[in-house]
């Protein structure tokens, strides 16, 4: 089976799958995402992920009518039909069609499209060298909790890093790290393992929160601290996580090393602890 879409309830070949130019997310990037990968064909953190959706979508006011138990069977049928064992799962929820208006009637019925690819295969290098990543303000807007279509900044600091020859760009905002473009960034000093404080300025990752069990399970101290941007200097390790890198670590920031410039023991060891929770996972994701 090829790539898959399924757009309002249907599923079809993702090159049918075609929306209205009238939709308030082509107009105004009016909407939120979810972007879900499989192992072994099951879905990591599906729960994680559809709840983050459903917040996201209630914040913005955009009304769902699925319900947990509809979106987890159109995201699992939709990977069967697939076929694909890895799979890279993108959900977006726009506010619907309606001549253009910054203004919205509540009675616009929401576009949903669900697209399932085959996951590429990540770059085995990055892992064992580590990435380098650059610093960049973070001049996005206030609500960053919110995984909105809306990534103009984030799009902008990526091609920065790419042209920096860098993997990531990572947010400062006041001189405190937010998170990458793409992804949530630790730091560990000695057993002490730090993310910034998950507030409206970072997006709770669900890779990052999976990470931070890890941590406390292996006996750190996992803190949710802001962090000021020196420290990525003078920590015992950097990493980023998400979705698609997994536990990727930072050897290099603004082409100065982290520490000796090799990936960590640390980041190795919750790699590790990644992988066996993956080997155990079942078909609703986590356990
Ligand atoms: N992005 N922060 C930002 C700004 C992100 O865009 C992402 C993920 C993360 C990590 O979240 P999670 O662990 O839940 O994937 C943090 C996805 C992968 C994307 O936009 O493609």
């Amino acid at each position: 089976m090829p790539n898959i879409g399924y757009l309002n309830g249907q599923f079809m070949p993702l090159e049918q799958v075609q929306v209205s130019v009238e939709d308030r997310g082509y107009q105004f990037g009016d909407g939120v995402y979810e972007v879900i990968r499989t192992y072994r064909g099951h879905p990591f953190g599906l729960e994680e992920h559809v709840a983050r959706l459903e917040r996201s979508a209630r914040e913005l006011h955009i009304p769902l009518s699925l319900s947990k138990q509809e979106w987890f069977s159109a995201i699992l049928k939709g990977i069967q039909q697939s076929g694909y064992e890895s799979a890279k799962v993108y959900i977006q929820i726009t506010r619907g069609t309606a001549p253009r208006n910054h203004q919205f009637s509540s009675s616009l019925t929401p576009t949903i499209l669900i697209t399932i690819r085959e996951m590429p295969e990540f770059d085995m290098a990055s892992y064992v060298r580590g990435v380098q990543v650059i610093t960049v303000p973070d001049i996005r807007w206030g609500r960053c909790d919110i995984k909105s279509l809306n990534l103009l900044p984030n799009v902008l600091a990526k091609q920065q890093a790419a042209e920096a020859g860098a993997f990531e760009a990572i947010f400062v905002r006041d001189g405190f790290v937010t998170e990458g473009a793409s992804s949530n960034v630790m730091i560990v000093n000695e057993n002490m393992v730090s993310s910034p404080e998950l507030n409206h300025q970072v997006l709770a990752g669900v890779t990052l929160q999976f990470v931070m069990r890890i941590a406390r399970a292996n006996g750190y101290d996992v803190h949710e601290r802001s962090f000021h941007v020196e420290e990525l200097a003078t920590a015992d390790e950097v990493f980023l996580v998400g979705t698609t890198i997994e536990v990727l670590p930072v050897t290099q920031v603004n082409h100065s090393k982290v520490g000796l410039g090799l990936p960590g023991p640390v980041a190795g060891s919750f790699m590790t602890s990644f992988s066996a929770a993956i080997e155990e996972m079942g078909p609703l994701g986590l356990k």
